[in-house]
């Protein structure tokens, strides 16, 4: 197995998080005041949002990196009569159309070709159990037609685990008569609900059982923690290396979002969380990573799922330097990702010389193998282009990944942040 001859001895930050982004934008648009958004992450798929909620008339600036919203409440949307455009992000069509399905006129929304294959069935049919009238193409794809208005509360057992869509009839929920109530089959992250509860909506959370009522919302500061999806690169390029040492400052760790400290930990890597506080609304900490001398294989499934689903590609690459066979199941929805995700990793790992093969409902990996060099293709999917960085990086060998410049869906600063590391 090779793995490069260089400690990662290091001190970073990650940029802001991407799900909290979007709903902090989002959030304080239906809001009434002001609210100053820290340490928002800019990047193209928040500002998928950024731009969708300006063309929606909502008042929004940037000051020196400070995000300022100016909210009228609930109603504060005015007709757009072009289309919005949501891009690669599924987080702002997801969401807003919850929003806009409450709001009492037309809207369109769209997004680039990745968003216009993945499935949007998953929220038309709980929106129009609530009244909204909103149709997709073939009933399940972008563009969106939406033609809000009077919403009526709904009790929806969530058919998928997925936070995008509980967010939407959450939000939905804050225009409905009566009480919605959402019941969740395995929590996925709570960043709604917390910020929704912050901004003082009627919100309570008993476990997996979510409700909601009509609101007002009144503005906030929010600080956002850094991304630990983000993070969880570096991470594993520290982990990979013995000897290694990295310290990534004020990264989130809401527990709905950790399972990937948990797989390294299970891998046998040291971690610490040091400086563990809450900043506003989220678990905040210092993350410190060891780097390990040889790293265990792992079995995922089940519960743990919806709390590392955007690590998964990641994962794939600490697999691919464990030693034996790591199994991951239960990984359906990573399908209808930025890219089918199971064939993109099988794919270009393939191509690498990695072993490694799909099964039913999931990915095997036998780690310890040399990897090769060579061409591989990010799928214009952010996190597999980074995954296959860290990759290149960990085994010292050159790989060009085509198109690249996907990375800067999630995170721009990653090239320059990955060169500073390994200076
Ligand atoms: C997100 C939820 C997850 C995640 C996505 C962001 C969110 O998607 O994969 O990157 O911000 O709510 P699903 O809710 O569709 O699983």
């Amino acid at each position: 197995m090779n793995i490069i001859n260089r400690k990662i001895k290091a001190e970073i930050e990650v940029p802001g998080d991407k799900s909290i982004s979007h709903r902090a934008l989002m959030i304080s648009s239906i809001s009434r005041g002001i609210t100053r958004i820290h340490n928002f992450l800019f990047s193209d798929d928040s500002l998928s949002t950024f731009s969708c909620l300006r063309n929606l008339g909502v008042d929004i600036s940037i000051d020196n990196d400070l995000v300022v919203v100016k909210g009228e409440g609930l109603y504060s949307y005015r007709k757009f009569d072009g289309v919005l455009y949501a891009g690669n992000s599924g987080t702002t069509m997801r969401l807003l159309s919850g929003i806009l399905s409450g709001m009492k006129f037309k809207s369109v929304i769209d997004g680039d070709s990745s968003l216009r294959k993945r499935p949007m069935g998953r929220i038309i049919k709980p929106l129009t159990l609530m009244g909204s009238k909103i149709y997709g193409n073939k009933d399940n794809f972008a563009p969106l037609n939406i033609e809000g208005g009077d919403l009526r509360s709904i009790s929806y057992n969530m058919e998928v685990n997925s936070a995008q869509v509980k967010s939407s009839i959450l939000f939905g929920g804050l225009y409905a008569e009566g009480e919605t109530c959402v019941y969740e089959k395995v929590r996925t992250r709570d960043h709604t609900e917390r910020m929704l509860k912050y901004f003082g909506s009627n919100i309570s959370v008993n476990g997996k059982e979510i409700i909601i009522s009509r609101s007002e919302l009144y503005g906030r500061d929010i600080l956002i923690p850094g991304d630990l999806s983000s993070a969880s690169f570096f991470m594993a390029l520290a982990a990979c290396i013995e000897g290694s040492e990295l310290i990534i400052r004020n990264v989130g760790v809401n527990e709905t979002r950790t399972g990937i400290i948990d797989v390294l930990r299970d891998m046998g890597v040291t971690i610490e969380l040091l400086n563990v506080h809450n900043d506003y609304l989220e678990e905040v900490c210092d993350l410190k990573i060891y780097g390990s001398s040889s790293l265990k294989p792992i079995k995922i499934d089940g519960d743990i799922i919806p709390r590392l689903i955007d690590e998964i590609p990641i994962i794939c690459v600490l697999a691919a330097f464990a030693e034996g066979e790591s199994v991951i199941r239960n990984v359906e929805e990573l399908k209808y990702k930025e890219s089918n995700r199971v064939l993109s990793i099988v794919e270009e790992f393939r191509k690498l010389n990695i072993d490694i093969c799909e099964i039913e409902d999931g990915i095997k990996i036998k780690g310890g193998r040399d990897i090769k060099g060579g061409a591989v293709d990010s799928h214009n999917d952010h996190r597999i282009a980074m995954a296959l960085s860290i990759l290149s990086c960990i085994s010292g060998e050159n790989i060009e990944i085509k198109n690249k410049e996907c990375i800067n869906i999630s995170f721009p600063e990653f090239d320059d942040l990955l060169k500073n590391i390994l200076k």
